[in-house]
Formats: C-alpha cells, sequence, structure tokens
C-alpha cells in the first residue's frame, strides 16, 4: 500500500569536493528526506533504473525540459529516485546534463521499500527496483499519487504515462493534485 508521508531515510549521496586533490574528487554526504521535501512542494518521480531507455529517452529529460512550467504551477523542485547508488546516478545525471531535476540515490532500497513501491525485477537481471510512479508531496506528505498501473513484481511490461510530466502537469494545472 502506498503511503502518505514519506518515510525518514538517509540517503547517502556522492558530492564534488573540490578540496579533495587527485582525479576523483568527491565526499560522502548524507542527506535526509527532510533535507530534500521539508518546507517544500515537490514532483517526486521514480524509475527502474537509471540508463534505461524510457527513463533516460522520456522521463528524465521531459521533466528536466518541463521544469519552469511546474515551477509556474508552485512546485519548488523535482526530484528523481531510483534504486542505484549515488555512482550510477551521478553517471546518469551527467550524462543527461541534467541541472534542475535533483538525483536521489536510493541504493538500498530502504526508501523505495518503505514508501509500498518496491518489486522485484528478476526477470531483467535488475533485482529489487522501483515501480515506476511520480507524486505530488507537499511538506513531506503525499498530495497525489501517479503510480503506473500493474504494480507486481516481475511485471512483464513497463507502463509509462501516469507517471509522465505531461500528465502530473496536465493534473496540476487542472487543480486536481489535492485529493491523494
Ligand atoms: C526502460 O526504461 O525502457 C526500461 C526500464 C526497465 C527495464 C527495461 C527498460
Amino acid at each position: 500500500m502506498p503511503v502518505n508521508k514519506l518515510p525518514d531515510v538517509v540517503f547517502r549521496t556522492r558530492v564534488r569536493d573540490e578540496s579533495i586533490e587527485g582525479p576523483n574528487p568527491y565526499r560522502w554526504e548524507d542527506k535526509t528526506t527532510a533535507d530534500y521535501f521539508a518546507g517544500k512542494r515537490v514532483v517526486l518521480f521514480s524509475l527502474p533504473g537509471a540508463f534505461t531507455p524510457t527513463c533516460s529517452t522520456y522521463q528524465l529529460p521531459d521533466y528536466e525540459k518541463l521544469y519552469g512550467e511546474f515551477q509556474a504551477e508552485g512546485i519548488d523542485a523535482i526530484y528523481c529516485i531510483s534504486v542505484n547508488d549515488a555512482f550510477v546516478m551521478n553517471a546518469w545525471g551527467k550524462s543527461q546534463g541534467v541541472d534542475k531535476v535533483g538525483l536521489i540515490p536510493d541504493g538500498s532500497g530502504e526508501f523505495t521499500r518503505k514508501m509500498g513501491m518496491l518489486v522485484a525485477k528478476d526477470n531483467l537481471g535488475f533485482g529489487m527496483r522501483s515501480w515506476r510512479y511520480a507524486a505530488i508531496v507537499n511538506d513531506g506528505v503525499v498530495e497525489k499519487w501517479f503510480i503506473e498501473d500493474g504494480l507486481t513484481d516481475n511485471c512483464p511490461t513497463d507502463p509509462y504515462g501516469v507517471s509522465s510530466p505531461q500528465n502530473v502537469l496536465e493534473k496540476l494545472r487542472a487543480g486536481e493534485s489535492v485529493a491523494a
């Protein structure tokens, strides 16, 4: 069952630190759910994996392109989360040229599991990953879910539409975001 309040977890991120010498000037930085979500109205979207085709061709770049239109509807930030570690998420963001959408690494899947969205993708050799969804989240509380149909382990298909930025934006503009 999806939750209404985001779970409190610690995300293990990697941030650039110019004081570190050498070819890999990054350090660990722990960020909490509150660090990302407290006091803000945000769109959170989640997907099965960094670098996968639908996520890289449509979902992430389209959220990035439409960022300004979400801002015009009162959205303060857009976050993309995936059950991938910080190294993978950073590499994906860099390869996509993303600088508006924030990428959140949920490498252990703890956040996704506590959201009720962790599914097996062993049929693809992926292990446990996130079902595809989006949510409008206000100060850590889900205002409205956009969960793709058919949430199930080892789903043979990968539905994409409900959680697209175009659909979420349309619902925001129609004022349909308040009932969860
Ligand atoms: C895709 O984004 O197209 C995708 C996601 C998970 C598995 C395979 C493909």
